[in-house]
């Protein structure tokens, strides 16, 4: 156990107070201490990549549990990794060892356990169309298993492993194309740069280096040297609209702005609207506040907020709810936070 560890340091936002943290470097390791701590009844917070992690400023009570297993095994048409790999180097090995399906998937920060507890997605992949099965450990019975992903109830950003803690992740296994072939291309702006019409694949390797080059231009691939990257991915979900609320939002854009063109995506049981457009259009532009605010949105995309280095979590807290309060005000949207926070709310 390490004692009074700056969480800022384990985290993409780089902000969160003090705590004990027990590295488990072994899936082992891991198992034996939640075990351990749960029979003991004392708290624990798992964290990994630390990239959706928002942790107020106070001491962490309990042990925050550090998952740092790293193992990748290739099968004929698959892998299995270890919860704490970082997600961007297994994306990168299966890329590297001709396998296609996880290409769009690059650049985002994290760990490979991570990824089917929100159902990790991007450029028109989600984790849940190539998650073959998962290893979990069972809090209450203290057991492992596997489960496929129909036992998961994956959705757009969730699965019923968020927002709970009674399995820890051990592993993922997802199954790949050993033909070195992308997944099909279904994300205009991507398809477009590889000259690809809609549900054609490209070399999986082609497909990883543009995915790169669209994520870097929106400050969303980690770079210790660019505060813009200082987060923890997009702050808030795309939200879906009830159908039956569809109009009333459509209204308030037009009244707002007049008649203008915003983006929707289709989704069940309603519309998607674009978070990030609705922000920019509530008045809160790119690099909102402005330049001498220690947290301030991402001076290349609003649905990103950044510490800009001296940002404590209530610096973040606080521009989330200014946030959420105007586009709620201007729009009657409420945005939904992506990051699990802890010890604090929005
Ligand atoms: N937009 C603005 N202003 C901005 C940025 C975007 O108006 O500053 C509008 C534009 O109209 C743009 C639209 O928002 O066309 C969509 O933007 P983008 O293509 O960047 O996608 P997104 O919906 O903002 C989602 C995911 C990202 C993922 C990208 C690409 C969510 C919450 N976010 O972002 O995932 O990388 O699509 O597929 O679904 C993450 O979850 O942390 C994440 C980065």
């Amino acid at each position: 156990m390490r004692p009074a560890v700056p969480l800022a340091e384990l985290t993409t936002l780089r902000v969160g107070g003090p705590a004990t943290v027990a590295d488990c470097a072994t899936t082992a390791s891991l198992v034996a201490t939640v075990r351990a701590l749960d029979a003991a009844g004392v708290p624990l917070l798992l964290l990994a990549g630390g990239s959706n992690l928002l942790v107020s400023d106070d001491p962490v009570p309990g042990v925050v549990v550090r998952v740092a297993s790293d193992g990748v095994e290739f099968g004929a048409d698959g892998v299995t990794v270890e919860a704490g790999a970082n997600w961007d180097s297994v994306v990168a090995k299966t890329v590297a060892a001709g396998f296609g399906g996880l290409e769009c998937l690059s650049g985002i920060p994290g760990s490979a356990g991570a990824t089917p507890v929100q159902n990790v997605g991007a450029y028109g992949v989600e984790v849940a169309q190539l998650l073959r099965r998962v290893r979990l450990l069972d809090r209450a019975s203290g057991q492992t298993h596997w489960v496929g992903p129909a036992d998961l109830a994956l959705g757009y950003r969730t699965s019923r492993l968020k927002y709970t803690d009674d399995a820890v992740v051990l592993a993922v296994e997802f199954a790949l194309d050993p033909s070195g072939m992308s997944a099909p291309l279904r994300y205009g702006e991507l398809a477009r740069i590889l000259g690809a019409g809609d549900g054609e694949s490209r070399p999986a390797a082609a497909v990883r280096e543009a995915v790169l080059g669209l994520r870097a231009g929106k400050g969303m691939v980690l770079d210790p040297a660019d505060h813009d990257t200082w987060s923890a991915g997009s702050f808030f979900t795309n939200p879906v609209v009830p159908a039956d609320a569809v109009d009333r939002v459509r209204a308030a854009i037009r009244d707002h702005l007049g008649e203008t063109a915003f983006p929707t995506y289709p989704a069940p049981d309603g519309v998607k609207f674009s978070a990030g457009w609705l922000i920019e259009h509530a008045g809160f532009g790119k690099g909102f506040p402005g330049p001498d605010a220690a947290a301030r949105l991402s001076t290349k995309h609003t649905l990103a907020l950044t510490n800009r280095g001296e940002a404590r979590a209530s610096d973040i807290v606080a521009l989330a709810r200014v946030v959420r309060d105007g586009v709620a005000e201007r729009f009657g949207v409420v945005l939904v936070p992506e990051p699990v926070t802890v010890g604090t709310r929005i």
